[in-house]
């Protein structure tokens, strides 16, 4: 399962991107609305890909079938790579449909079922997003809708990629990867959470202790 971070702050993506472990960044209006209004979101995009390179997901806000295109051309304008985020409305797919037959990758967001999840495939989607924690907070069960989809894909072998989002927790990645999702996109304090294991922390200091003491003798000796 790949990950990617879910997230538009630059000094996020530049440390989960130094460290090795992301091939992707997922956007959206609510998160490139916490960053810099000074910065055009055009400028805000080119600058993950720089970082990144890899996946890059940008969301439409246009709620109808033209204006989702016509914000996708412009999208691709600046950064031709990118992966044109559509949400999972009947105009959408329509939207996606069309994106599709251009080879232009999308992205279904704002799925919270297996028939959505179904329908966003059949239109042509690249990639269909799960929302997990969003389904959890409303007391449903977001793992279990994602093991829904994925066997759905499986018996089906339906192609278009699976992504887990709306990740809160990193047993939610480890849920993901357990079902068979092909992307996991974490928020960067996820991410950092889910390295984190207090014996690995108490595992280095006492071989960082044992290394010294050991220098130690041996400047003795
Ligand atoms: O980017 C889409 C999704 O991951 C949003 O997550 O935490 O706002 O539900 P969240």
């Amino acid at each position: 399962m790949q990950l990617f971070v879910d997230s538009a702050n630059i000094a996020e993506i530049r440390h989960a991107a130094e460290l090795g472990i992301i091939t992707g960044v997922t956007t959206n209006p609510s998160l490139l609305a916490k960053e810099d209004p000074t910065q055009p979101v055009e400028k805000i995009i080119a600058t993950i890909y720089d970082i990144v390179g890899g996946h890059l997901s940008v969301e439409v806000v246009s709620t109808d079938t033209d204006g989702m295109i016509r914000e996708a051309e412009e999208i691709l304008s600046w950064l031709p790579e990118a992966t044109i985020k559509i949400p999972m409305i009947p105009t959408g797919l329509a939207a996606v449909r069309e994106l599709s037959r251009r080879e232009i990758p999308t992205n279904v967001t704002l799925v919270f079922s297996p028939t959505q999840a179904l329908a966003a495939a059949n239109a042509g989607a690249t990639y269909v997003s799960i929302f997990l924690g969003r389904l959890d907070d409303v007391g449903h069960d977001g793992i279990g809708v994602l093991r829904q989809v994925m066997e759905i894909w499986d018996v089906q072998g339906i192609e278009s990629e699976i992504i887990a989002a709306s990740v809160r927790h990193p047993m939610h990645i480890v849920e993901a990867a357990r079902a068979g999702a092909h992307i996991a996109t974490v928020p960067y304090k996820v991410l950092m959470q889910s390295l984190k294991h207090p014996l690995t922390d108490a595992g280095l200091e006492a071989f960082l202790r044992d290394a010294a003491k050991r220098r130690q003798q041996t400047l003795s000796v």
